[in-house]
Order: structure tokens, then sequence, then C-alpha cells
């Protein structure tokens, strides 16, 4: 049984159908990649994947669960993280705390303990504050927890963001281009990164535009290409697709 089922996924706003029909698997421990040019619908594909909308047909199956249409929190607390496509990391808070923000999930401890500060919230938050610095070793940044985030170098930023989104123990991790605005050296350390977190035993579901990355770090790619699914095939046979280079006919580099 895959990780994940999408089956027959549509989505429509108002007239513009921006998903259609899009069936698609993901298997436990794989790192798949989504690509497909501008407005192809792979943001609107997480998006309703991970609860931000409902998608107006077809079903999510998650770990054998049928998950459509549920909150995003309820989807979150069910295995599933991802980031944005646009930075979110809060500037002026530290490091730390900005993956103690990815925590609030799964620390369950009521207000009136918050209130006391009984021993069980001062146990979770130590608790808290481990788990997030175990994560933050792994990305290199442990040593820069009490630094604001806006202090960070911009793809330490955006590595500070998936250590958020993968501190609530996520199975599958939901990625909107994490390399956006990153330099080659970035790349190279996200890419890296994306690997450990795959031998952790985190599923890995990325959308990118840069050709170099994607294919360096997925095991299959996916195309989307006006709202539906175009292709699907390890990265050597989409690089090779005629079909897929003539979609991005005119467009240099990145795809
Ligand atoms: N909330 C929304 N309301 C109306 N239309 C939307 C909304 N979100 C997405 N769309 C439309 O759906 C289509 C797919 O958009 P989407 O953002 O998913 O594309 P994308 O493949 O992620 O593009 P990009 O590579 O530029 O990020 C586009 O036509 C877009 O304008
Ligand atoms: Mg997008």
């Amino acid at each position: 049984m895959s990780l994940l089922t999408a089956k027959a996924i549509g989505k429509n706003f108002g007239g513009v159908v921006a998903l259609d029909d899009v069936s698609l698997t993901v298997e436990n421990g794989e790192i798949v990649g989504m690509i497909g040019p501008n407005g192809s619908g792979k943001t609107t594909f997480i998006n309703n994947l991970s609860g931000l909308y409902a998608p107006s047909n077809g079903e999510f199956i998650f770990n054998e669960e049928d998950i459509t249409g549920l909150a995003a929190h309820v989807i979150t607390a069910k295995g599933i993280s991802r980031t944005f496509q646009n930075l979110r990391v809060f500037p002026n808070i530290s490091v730390l705390e900005n993956v103690l923000v990815g925590l609030h999930c799964r620390i369950n401890v009521s207000l009136w303990d918050v209130y006391f500060r009984f021993l069980k919230t001062r146990k979770a938050e130590s608790q808290a504050k481990e788990k997030a610095m175990a994560v933050l070793e792994v990305a290199d940044l442990a040593s820069r927890k009490n630094d604001l985030a806006k202090n960070l170098p911009y793809g330490k930023q955006r590595l500070l963001e998936i250590c958020r989104a993968i501190v609530s123990d996520p199975h599958l991790l939901l990625l909107d281009e994490p390399c956006a605005g990153m330099n080659p050296v970035e790349m190279d350390e996200l890419a890296d990164f994306i690997k450990v977190l795959q031998k952790k035993g985190i599923t890995v579901f990325v959308i990118e535009h840069n050709m170099r990355f994607i294919m360096s770090v997925a095991e299959r790619i996916i195309v989307l290409a006006n709202g539906a699914k175009f292709q699907e095939g390890t990265p050597a046979q989409i690089q090779n697709d005629k079909k897929v280079q003539a979609i991005y006919l005119g467009d240099e580099g990145d795809i």
C-alpha cells in the first residue's frame, strides 16, 4: 500500500480548472519531485493535500485513511507537514523559537497547565526544546539558536523553515519550491539535507523549478501541465522526454 494515493483530484476556482483528474502515488521513503510550467497547478495540488483547500473532486488516501478535505491542523497531526512557496520564517524571533512554533500541534498541555506552569508544562517545554535542538543540529543551525531568524543568510532561513516543518515528526514532508532565491552552494546544501531527512525515514514530495536540483534529489518525477498529469518517470526519462521539453520551449535554464 502506498503512503499516499491521490485519486482523480480536481480543483476549480470559479471557472478556472486548476487541477483536472490528477492521480498519483507516493511510496514510503521516496523522494518524489513535481515539476511543471508556471500556473500548472503544483501549489494547488499540495494546498489541497495539506488541507488549505478541499478538492472539488477526488480523494487523498494517506496511511490507508481518507484525509480528503480535513482541516489543515488535523492533516498535520496525521503526519503531513509542509513549507510554502514564499519564505514564512518569523524574522523577529529566534531560530529556536521559529522551530518551536512547529511543535504547537504536538504539545499536549491545557491552558490551565500553562497558567500555573505545573510540572507537566515544564516537562513538555523542555522536551520540545530538546526536540527542536535535535532538528537544528541536523540542519547545522544549532550554534545559531539564539540569533534572530532575520539575521541568518537567506539559504539558512529556508532550511529553518524546513526544520519547523519536520520537528513534528511528519511521515510526509511537502516542499514548495524550497530552492527559490538560493545560490548554487545553498542548493547543494539543501539537496544533502533532504537526503539526510530521507535516511531518517521522512518521505519527501518536492515541487521545484530548478532542473539541476530536482534531477539531483528526486528519485521519481511527476510533470503537471495545465492542471493535469502530463508525464511521470525517472529524472533521466523526464530530462530526455521530447514532449516534456516541448512544454518548456522558450524557457531557458530552469524549468
Ligand atoms: N486561490 C485561488 N483562487 C483562484 N485561482 C487560483 C487560486 N490558487 C491558484 N489559482 C489558479 O490555479 C492555477 C494553478 O496555480 P498554482 O499556483 O497551483 O500553479 P503553480 O504550478 O504552483 O505555479 P508556479 O510555478 O508559478 O508556482 C493558476 O491558474 C492560478 O491562477
Ligand atoms: Mg506554485
